[in-house]
């Protein structure tokens, strides 16, 4: 098990590190991984929209390249009362890379959560098994 608060304590410290240079939509995410290693991300927007990256893939690219390959858990934060729901975009990512067992802990800015299961987020899904 893992402390659900502490997984978004670091996603709000990780929201302050975010660069939403546009939209001014302040995005933090907290991944941890089965080490116990808790990898940060928040959104860095681009002049060209289309290229900003948002604060979920942030983490987990991090944590890919330091050579993590299991996780427990995200925790993803906004500055908005309801729970920040991860994009479409993020969601197939976290499930390629994190597998869809991975707990996902949507937080508003209270700090209060909703917890969901990927595979609750992301029902019937494309994936890896289709390529084989
Ligand atoms: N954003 C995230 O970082 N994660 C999400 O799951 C939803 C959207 C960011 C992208 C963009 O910088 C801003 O929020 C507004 O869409």
């Amino acid at each position: 098990m893992y402390n659900i608060n502490e997984l978004v304590k670091k996603a709000i410290e990780a929201k302050s590190k975010a660069l939403p240079k546009y939209s001014n939509f302040y995005v933090g995410a907290a991944l941890l991984s089965e080490k116990d290693k808790v990898y940060l991300g928040g959104n860095i927007e681009n002049s060209s929209y289309g290229l900003t990256i948002c604060a979920e893939r942030t983490a987990v690219f991090q944590a890919i390249l330091e050579g993590e390959r299991k996780f427990k858990a995200i925790a993803v934060v906004g500055d908005i009362d309801e729970f920040l729901p991860p994009c479409g975009a993020c969601r197939q990512v976290l499930a390629d890379l994190c597998g869809k067992d991975l707990d996902v802990i949507m937080a508003n800015k209270k700090g209060e959560t909703k917890i969901l299961k990927l595979s609750e987020l992301l029902p019937y899904s494309f994936g890896e098994e289709f390529l084989k």
